[in-house]
């Protein structure tokens, strides 16, 4: 019995001795990610956040002894680039960036109630910072020669145009074009770049929009998937990640893979011709 529980052990570690970077990794899929990585034997582990050092601590505490955290604000290049540094200095490389901090609208948006002031905070650390944090990434990775990944969250709301939240899915779309830009650019060094792309976690951030349980989850977007009974957990996104962030995936890039319950596949009902 013991050796059967050692064997599914040995087959869950899908990052052993990787250095990984989550950043927004204080809460939320983040958080999740961080333990899921060390879990699967990840070496170092850094949440990047912009939470206090208590809190951050706190959270690479409970994980375990291969978590550590560094306050960063990714919209801003200084702080990034710092953080990389000292990750890769400490731990000897970076080998998986997931670039994933991300903040919701402030307000329902619609493109006729557009507030610049929101609009920006939203684009700048939703657009602009996570193009921050793969420049700087793909950098390091470059000038260490590591053929190293990384991987975005964008939102379902990434492919398609919302009813409201205009700026956040401005600010996906956008991420969705950085993926594929950066990953045809990084291909010569061997640098795997793919997103994924959550319809709906029970997050903190899905809390502020209303969505604390399941039910909530069913209420609203249960007509909307074609999967029925079912929700997205933050365990599920953070084993998504570790696939593609695995040497499962080594021939996978530009890609974007959808955690939407079938959202994307609903069909065109045509009127019957009869
Ligand atoms: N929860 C969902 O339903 C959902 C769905 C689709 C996509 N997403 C995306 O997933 C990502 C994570 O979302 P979540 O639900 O875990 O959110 P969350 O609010 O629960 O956690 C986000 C974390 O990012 C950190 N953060 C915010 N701004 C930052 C900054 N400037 N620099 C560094 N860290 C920063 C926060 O402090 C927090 O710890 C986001 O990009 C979000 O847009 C979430």
């Amino acid at each position: 019995m013991a050796s059967m529980v050692d064997a599914v052990q040995v087959i869950k570690k899908k990052l052993e001795g990787k250095v990984m970077v989550v950043t927004g990794g204080a809460k939320g899929i983040g958080q999740t990610a961080a333990r899921v990585f060390v879990e699967h034997g990840a070496r170092a582990v850094v949440i990047a956040d912009i939470q206090s050092i208590v809190v951050g601590k706190s959270v690479a505490e409970s994980i375990g002894e291969r978590c550590s955290y560094v306050q960063c604000d990714v919209s801003e290049e200084e702080q990034v680039k710092s953080m990389i540094e000292w990750t890769a200095n400490t731990y000897g490389g970076l080998d998986v960036m997931f670039c994933n901090a991300g903040i919701m609208s402030y307000s329902a948006q619609t493109v006729m109630d557009l507030d610049f002031s929101q609009f920006d905070k939203v684009m700048r650390v939703n657009a602009h910072g996570t193009a921050v944090c793969v420049k700087q990434a793909a950098r390091k990775m470059v000038e260490l020669g590591t053929k190293g990944t990384i991987i975005c969250t964008t939102s379902a709301t990434a492919s398609k145009g919302g009813q409201n939240m205009t700026d956040y899915a401005m600010s996906k779309h956008a991420v969705m074009g950085l993926v594929r830009s950066a990953s045809i650019q990084l291909g010569a060094h061997g640098i795997r770049v793919n997103c994924v792309s959550p319809l709906v976690v029970l997050t903190p951030l899905a809390q502020r929009m209303g969505l604390a349980t399941p039910d909530d989850f069913y209420t609203h977007f249960g007509n909307f998937t074609s999967l029925k009974g079912v929700y997205l957990t933050a365990d599920q996104v953070a084993e998504a990640i570790t696939f593609l962030a695995s040497d499962d995936a080594a021939f996978i890039t530009g890609h974007n893979l959808d955690l939407d319950g079938g959202l994307l596949c609903l069909p065109f009902v045509a009127p019957s011709t009869t």
